[in-house]
């Protein structure tokens, strides 16, 4: 079909003319050479004139610096014989103005398409609208990039599509691209375990939280129903925090809060129990020496003894578990300490196991209790003969580890350097997660009854701990167990250790006068009458400020300072310090005792100090006294 219009007279020139000089846009046309042919009255009064340049270069109507960008645009439309649009801005003579033109080629006078016309419109506002969209697009993309939690944009009641992801959640996802496919296809894992909060969120039309567990990985997920407005549909905004470091992290300040709790109530225990068989142990020594030596009672009497022995060995592991135990660190070689334990290792473990050592020969010496480390390496080694009842191999090896800030993480409490490690291993029947997760704690055992304390892991734990280093625990059921122990390295040399257990026990001689500074009556009155018995005389104290007041009175000699670690008020440390200053010869022994959680502090004796352990029995208390007031004098103060 076709339709015909009737057609209308051309409008005069007249007109046309109007039309231009009223028009809202600033109108222009120019010649072949750029000369104003024709300028309307906004154009001319916005380029600061008060009537239209006719017949002037259009070069003089805008600054030098603008010119050869608009000459540029007016050549390339008449070159290209075809209208052109070009934005710029522009100064103009109130201000800068940005300006959208068409330039339009036009016949001239002689028919040649040489004249231009232009037609300009001000988009000042059109521009910097687009260009704060622009900067606000900018800030959004940088916020949800920059976002340590992954965050997801999803639309749609039943298939969830993926609007919009950032980095983060693509990582989390494994995938690179995840905009504009379903979350059931993006991330399959994640769709399925956040269905119900997702759900939770548009039922409430607000949000909903909940920790998932998707890949062995812990994320806290939150949805939130979002309204866009003038974009229907059913979104939600989901935010992906990424827990499992934290969750670690808790877990195990939750256990050592455990393993505090409990071992200041093993401490406590152990305390009290030591004050009671230190006298057990004393009288049943006197008693014992009073009997002649066919008398019937003194093997009744050495039952005792050996009763209240195995007690002892009892509570000085659950003091060394609740780190509660006063310890002589010193620097040692690790490798030392294993290769001093082979025979007893061996002899332990039995034939159907092989041990193997694999020492450094450059290890890094650390600061440690010798008989400690002694302790640990004996329960591990116990521990693994335990665990391969058909044989296998025990490994002990020792090696120079430098932990990073990276590692110490996965390690927990120790804070990056140089650690010598020490690692036992065996190739037995390893441990189900459910066993590793209580394996530190005081009285877990798998063993029957009978078999095990379960005191050894928490002990080495105590131990690894007190030396300032950490454990981690490599096993799975069937594929054997390896503990690594970090030690941090120092550079201090080795002590010659000295053999204790090897030295005879002195007999009591003489008249040395002692003072015993000790707070629990029963022990201090104990401490006396050995003493005395062993041919020392003695002077007696049950605090600092009595000692301090009892030496000041005293005119005779004070051999040696006998005390408690841990007092009320001063302790033994800060008391031994101020009385040899008065009495430079005066030697000093201490004795190790309880310490409550608030006072560990004092546990750590001076390097050279004499320690006598509680529980003590008269032979032990005699023989340290003596190593101490026959030991050569040191330099400056006695031993302290
Ligand atoms: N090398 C190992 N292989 C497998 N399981 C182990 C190993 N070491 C420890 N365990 C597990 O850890 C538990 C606790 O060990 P721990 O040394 O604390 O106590 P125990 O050996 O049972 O008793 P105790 O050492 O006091 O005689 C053990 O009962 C055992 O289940
Ligand atoms: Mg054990």
């Amino acid at each position: 079909m076709t339709v015909s219009f009737a057609t209308a007279p051309p409008l005069s020139a007249s007109r046309v003319m109007a039309v231009m000089e009223e028009s809202q846009d600033d109108i222009f046309i120019i010649d072949r050479r750029n000369i104003v042919e024709y300028m309307n009255p906004p154009a001319y009064r916005a380029l600061g004139f008060s009537a239209a340049p006719v017949g002037r270069p259009l070069r003089n109507c805008f600054s030098s610096s603008a010119w050869p960008e608009i000459e540029q645009d007016i050549n390339h439309a008449r070159r290209a014989q075809r209208p052109v649009y070009r934005e710029r801005s522009i100064p103009f003579a109130q201000r800068e103005r940005w300006m959208g033109a068409w330039l339009t080629p036009i016949d001239d006078d002689n028919g040649e398409r040489t004249s231009v016309m232009g037609i300009a419109r001000d988009i000042t506002q059109r521009h910097e609208l687009a260009q704060l969209l622009a900067e606000q697009h900018n800030l959004f993309e940088a916020l949800i990039t920059a976002s340590p939690i992954g965050i997801l944009l999803l639309n749609g009641a039943s298939d969830w599509m993926c609007e919009l992801s950032n980095p983060v959640a693509r990582q989390m996802a494994g995938a690179t691209w995840i905009d504009g496919a379903g979350l059931d296809d993006a991330w399959p894992a994640l769709a399925q375990a956040v269905t119900p909060i997702l759900a939770a969120a548009c039922r409430s039309d607000g949000s909903s939280t909940a920790d998932v567990d998707v890949s062995s990985r812990h994320f806290s997920v939150t949805a939130v129903r979002l309204r866009l407005p003038g974009r229907p549909g059913n979104r939600v905004l989901l935010l992906v925090t990424d827990v499992t470091d934290r969750r670690a992290l808790e877990q195990q300040l939750l256990h050592a809060d455990k393993m505090d709790a409990i071992g200041r109530l093993a401490g406590g225990i152990a305390h009290d129990f030591n004050n009671l068989l230190t006298p057990i142990l004393g009288y049943t020594d006197l008693v014992s020496s009073t009997l002649a030596a066919d008398d019937a009672r003194r093997r009744d009497l050495e039952e005792v003894a050996t009763a209240a022995r195995s007690a002892t060995a009892l509570t000085r592991q659950l003091l060394t578990f609740s780190r509660k135990q006063v310890t002589k660190p010193s620097a040692i070689d690790l490798n030392d300490v294993i290769r001093s334990l082979h025979g007893i290792v061996r002899r332990t473990i039995g034939e159907d196991i092989s041990v193997i050592m694999d020492l450094s020969p450059t290890l890094h010496r650390t600061v440690a209790d010798r008989n400690q480390i002694e302790q640990v390496v004996m329960n591990l080694c116990v521990n693994a003969r335990d665990a391969m009842p058909l044989g296998g191999t025990l490994t002990i090896s020792t090696a120079n580890t430098a932990l990073t800030h990276a590692s110490c993480g996965m390690l927990g409490s120790v804070p990056p350097g140089e650690y010598a490690t020490l690692t036992v291993s065996d190739s037995g029947t390893g441990m189900p997660p459910e066993v590793q997760a209580h394996i530190f704690e005081p009285f877990f055992t798998t063993k029957g009854p009978g078999k095990g304390t379960g005191l050894g892991l928490s002990i080495v734990h105590g131990i690894v701990k007190q030396a300032g280093g950490c454990i981690s625990l490599t096993t799975a059921q069937g594929r054997g167990t390896s503990f690594a122990m970090y030690f941090p390295r120092t550079d201090a040399d080795v002590a010659v250790s000295r053999d204790e257990a090897a030295r005879p026990v002195p007999r009591a001689n003489g008249g040395e006068t002692v003072l015993v500074v000790e707070d629990n009556e029963g022990l201090r009155r104990l401490a006396e009458r050995l003493l005395r018995n062993g041919g020392y005389r003695t002077i007696a104290a049950q605090n600092a400020g009595e000692a301090l007041e009892l030496a000041r009175s005293f005119s005779g000699k004070i051999d040696l300072l006998l005390s408690d670690v841990v007092m009320p008020d001063v302790d033994g440390v800060t008391l031994a310090n101020q009385l040899t200053r008065q009495r430079p010869t005066m030697r000093v022994l201490f004795m190790s005792g309880y310490t409550g959680a608030d006072v560990a502090r004092h546990t750590v004796l001076p390097h050279h100090a004499a320690l006598l352990q509680k529980p003590f029995t008269r032979d032990s208390l005699l023989c340290a006294l003596r190593t101490v007031l026959d030991a050569a004098p040191r330099e400056g103060a006695a031993n302290s």
